[in-house]
């Protein structure tokens, strides 16, 4: 295997910092970067599964396309058990609670599809059981890869282990529908290598995953970007002046934030199909301020890079806090240096009366914000929790520069096409 330098002829990059002073700028329910509430009355998409991350079908230059006049979204999937007696409670009724927080273990991709970009009829699983060879399918990025209708579903193979894989399939549409046919073999990319990005080993909470492949608009080259946490023992990790970053006096105690060492990481190509990686080093750490980088995925506009990435408020570090949300970083090359969006980072966070209302963010390039309900205060006196599973109400935002605002809401799960493709 040959080194990044002997392949690509360039220096390994240094990653961009999210660093504890940049963290601690970020302020929940700032109208300007905060989610609009979900009200508790909101619609569910099914009654028989539970649905979160949602990945549109898209090409890989980040256009989410449409086939034939129909959308196609894939969604981490798990059945509802409101008649299993496992998910009872003492009383009889239904701990749908319970059976939503046990979901991650029962994971499946599913897909939808829809004539209005809202709307989703469900398709069904995207692979046949026994073709994944793990038992959680968790989450990736479905691509468009021709008029052919091919499909190169990329995601996360996760227990045993955690390994990015592809599979090829196909669509095929009819006036009535859509349906995916094929992806019937998957074939394991990479995983994490314990130098530069964390394995199970190292640490029994680690986390690798989350593949979103790209065409580099500048270099034309094949990348990837996924979810990973930087390498080393759990515990041994270093927050020093650089991790810290320029803070106030009195703000100088690190706590046991050594423990959070997510990382935004990135590989190359070495052919055009994407069946052969290169692992490169982070693009962006967070060491000392966040445990989790989920989901990373980029949304080129005005020739900058813009970096999002969803994470949560427990898995901050101490001495720093923020919203679960998406969070955004922005550079004039794809290797850096990155900095965070609106000093802080914090691009669309939920809003303090409602922390859990969505989650899984993903940033369309034209500016609109789908994720999933989570939890929403509910009842007369609000201490009931209403489970999602479900798509929650787009937000639009405007990117400007270093700066992100919220200009608009739109329907739940509201995904439009930015392309159509009619299939050969
Ligand atoms: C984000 C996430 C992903 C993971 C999936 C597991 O909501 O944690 O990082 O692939 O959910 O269910």
């Amino acid at each position: 295997m040959k080194s990044t330098t002997a392949t690509f002829g360039k220096t390994p990059h240094q990653p961009s910092l999210w660093t504890r002073a940049d963290a601690l700028k970020v302020h929940a329910d700032d109208p300007t970067t905060t989610q609009p509430l979900v009200s508790a009355d909101f619609p569910v998409l099914s009654d028989k599964v539970f649905i979160w991350d949602t990945m549109p079908l898209r090409d890989l230059d980040g256009n989410i396309t449409s086939v034939d006049g129909w959308s196609v979204i894939f969604t981490l999937t798990a059945d509802r058990h409101p008649n299993d007696p496992q998910y009872l409670d003492q009383n009889g009724n239904y701990d749908i609670t319970r059976d939503w927080n046990d979901r991650h273990g029962r994971a499946k991709m599913y897909y939808w599809f829809s004539r209005t970009g809202k709307d989703w009829k469900l398709g069904g699983r995207v692979m046949a059981e026994g073709v994944s060879p793990t038992v959680r399918e968790w989450a990736g990025t479905p691509i468009l890869l021709n008029e052919q209708g091919e499909i190169d579903l990329y995601y996360t193979a996760v227990t045993p282990g955690a390994t990015i894989v592809k599979v090829r399939g196909r669509v095929v549409t009819t006036e009535h529908g859509v349906s995916l046919v094929g992806f019937e073999k998957v074939k394991p990319l990479f995983e994490a290598d314990g130098k530069m990005y964390q394995t199970e080993a190292q640490n029994a909470f680690w986390g690798f995953r989350d593949p979103w492949p790209f065409r580099d608009p500048k270099d034309g080259k094949l990348y990837m970007l996924f979810e990973g946490n930087v390498a080393g023992e759990r515990g041994s990790h270093k927050v020093g002046k650089a991790e810290i970053g320029d803070v106030p006096p009195g703000h100088e105690d690190v706590g046991n934030s050594r423990y959070q060492t997510a990382c935004v990481g990135i590989a190359v190509a070495r052919d055009e199909d994407g069946d052969d990686w290169e692992m490169l080093p982070p693009l962006l750490t967070a060491v000392g301020v966040n445990d989790q980088t989920e989901r990373p995925h980029f949304v080129f506009q005005d020739g900058k890079y813009y970096l999002f990435t969803i994470s949560h408020t427990f898995t901050y570090g101490d001495g720093v806090t923020g919203p679960d949300g998406v969070y955004g970083f922005v550079a004039d090359s794809l290797f850096g240096p990155y900095v965070p969006l609106n000093g802080s980072g914090l691009v669309l966070g939920n809003p303090s009366s409602q922390p859990f209302q969505t989650y899984s963010h993903c940033v369309m390039p034209n500016g609109l914000v789908t994720s999933f309900i989570d939890s929403v205060p509910a009842g007369e006196d609000g201490k009931q929790m209403r489970i999602g599973g479900t798509e929650a109400p787009t937000v639009g935002i405007k990117i400007k520069g270093q700066q992100t605002f919220v200009v608009a809401e739109y329907d739940y799960g509201f995904i439009p096409p930015m392309l159509d493709v009619t299939l050969k």
